[in-house]
């Protein structure tokens, strides 16, 4: 839904400072109420009553907020004007270009820094397919509860610290460049999904590669994937990888982390052996990436 980033960018310019601040006031209190009471907001934001009840009347005349029953709530289009506006005034944003990605969990856009060098801005949509089905209810504002959108924020923050995590380590990710709500600005890679690369002809050297990086993450960094797929490994020109989308991680000394380590294992070995006929045994990538062996072929 590339159009949504658009209503928000043109917002950014639209609203005044006591529309802004009203809105930064609503995003303080959505972890604590669902509707939020105009006293509330006016106590808050320091503004007289008028004042206050003007800029919500014309918030929700935007569509930024909703207003439900005795009070109001902050829509997706609000969050995501507040985080666009947040990351420019931080000097971070200066403009925004085209969809590059519209996974599973969010889109990603293709954007400029202050000296006009390429980024990508990840908006965190989660569960967007039950959210498709929900609008076609016209429950469209019930999925915009303040939950919901709190989970998206959940999920940017969770993969800002373990893409941070990964860096430390010197791991071939994105480096994130700033972090606004529900939105995480990152370098853009060039590179391309695997899933779109139909022959490599050193498809060996790319799985060894990917192993080694799991290796890496798994036992320096302390982390596994749990979503490590031919959509979230990317190949550059030089052939060289690089893992993206990590909201899902899981921290190596959860019970869970094995489990998924193997998953993530068994996926990307019959990635390979089907797609590039490049097979390794599971049992020896298994020590390999537990670093319980060095070797590979
Ligand atoms: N840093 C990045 N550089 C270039 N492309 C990216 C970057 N991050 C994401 N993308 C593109 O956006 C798509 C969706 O991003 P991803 O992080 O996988 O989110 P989702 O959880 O929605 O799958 C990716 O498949 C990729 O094409
Ligand atoms: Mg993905």
């Amino acid at each position: 839904m590339p159009e949504d980033i658009r209503r928000a960018a043109n917002l950014t310019t639209e609203l005044n400072d006591i529309q802004f601040k009203v809105l930064y006031t609503i995003a303080k209190l959505m972890n604590r109420y669902d509707s939020i009471p105009p006293e509330t907001v006016r106590t808050l934001s320091d503004l007289s009553e008028a004042q206050t009840l003007d800029a919500l009347k014309s918030l929700v005349r935007y569509e930024a907020v909703v207003k439900r029953n005795t009070g109001y709530g902050m829509l997706m289009l609000g969050l995501d004007t507040l985080a666009l506006h947040d990351l420019a005034k931080k000097g971070l944003l200066s403009d925004i270009g085209p969809a590059i990605g519209v996974g599973k969990e969010s889109d990603v856009y293709e954007c400029l820094d202050m000296n006009k060098n390429p980024l990508a801005l990840k908006v965190f949509r989660l569960g967007r397919i039950s959210f498709r089905a929900l609008k076609k209810r016209r429950d469209y504002a019930g999925m915009q509860g303040h939950k919901w959108l709190l989970s998206c924020i959940i999920a940017s923050e969770k993969e800002d610290r373990i893409l941070k995590m990964l860096e430390k380590h010197k791991l071939p990710i994105p480096s994130v460049r700033g972090r606004a709500f529900h939105t995480l600005l990152m370098d853009m890679e060039l590179g391309i999904p695997l899933y779109k690369v139909k022959k490599l002809d050193d498809a060996y050297d790319v799985l060894a590669s990917l192993l080694q990086f799991m290796r890496d993450a798994y036992n320096r960094a302390g982390v596994v994937n749990g979503d490590l797929s031919e959509f979230n490994v990317l190949i550059t020109p030089q052939h060289k990888i690089i893992v993206i989308d990590w909201p899902q991680a899981i921290m190596k000394d959860s019970p869970i982390a094995l489990p998924y380590l193997m998953q993530d294992i068994d996926h990307i070995l019959s990635f390979f052996r089907k797609k590039y006929d490049a097979k390794v045994d599971k049992e020896v990538a298994v020590n390999y990436v537990l670093a319980k062996s060095s070797k590979l072929f």
